[in-house]
């Protein structure tokens, strides 16, 4: 089983949403590909979760969501957060821990914690980021993706070695772990990666805001 996780972040608008599903849609209507082996999910940002579930339901596509970020709390008196019971409506995979939220909104181990908890709770599958081997990863915690901050909307991906290196660590740390490796991944280095013997999966920011790339990727890691 080989995943590809799109990590839209904080992009599109609803009509954005609803493009990028008839593009999406028509590839998967015309093709011959044995997606199978593929976990194939989508990351949107929250108030679009409800929008793709009905685009995702209605076309019969074989997508699973993810969110991008969960409430440390649960249901009460948290003002601006959505938790895991809202999310769990929509989504089966939450993000957690991302380079992106540890550094502008200065998310620390112990929050990120409390947020797997949360996942756990309400039976969203948690895909725990890392910038390197030995950041805190918390107990039921399975999926865990490196994604080196240098590598991170630059254009320079970690090299497959490296993050393969990175991969046997995390997997001699926790040995029931899914490796996902996350950092300017593309349609053109997607195969190398998922090559590595220890990277059973991807997690594209920038290509899976374009469904053509996003196709691609799914094709080329249909192969595996
Ligand atoms: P990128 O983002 O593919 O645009 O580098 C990956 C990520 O931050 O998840």
């Amino acid at each position: 089983m080989k995943y590809i996780i799109g990590n839209w972040k904080s992009n599109k608008t609803e009509k954005d949403v609803e493009d990028w599903f008839l593009v999406i849609k028509k590839y998967f209507d015309n093709s011959t590909l044995n997606l199978f082996n593929l976990e194939i999910i989508i990351c949107p940002p929250n108030i679009y979760l409800k929008r793709v579930k009905e685009l995702r339901d209605d076309n019969r596509l074989p997508i699973k969501i993810g969110a991008q970020n969960i409430s440390p709390f649960g249901e009460g008196a948290y003002t601006g957060e959505i938790n895991g019971r809202m999310l769990s409506e929509y989504a089966q995979y939450v993000i957690i821990g991302h380079s992106e939220r540890r550094k502008n909104f200065k998310e620390d181990d112990s929050l990120l914690e409390e947020k797997a908890n949360q996942a756990q709770t309400f039976n969203l599958k948690p895909i725990f980021c890392l910038p390197d081997e030995k950041t805190f990863i918390p107990q039921n915690v399975k999926i865990i993706a490196y994604e080196p901050v240098f590598a991170i909307g630059t254009g320079k991906a970690d090299t497959p070695e490296n993050a393969n290196k990175v991969g046997e660590f995390i997997k001699n740390r926790k040995r029931d772990s899914v490796f996902i490796y996350g950092g300017s991944v593309t349609e053109n280095n997607i195969v190398s990666f998922l090559n590595a013997g220890s990277i059973d999966g991807v997690l594209p920011g920038k290509a899976s805001l374009d469904p053509h790339n996003f196709w691609e990727m799914i094709k080329n890691a249909s192969k595996f």
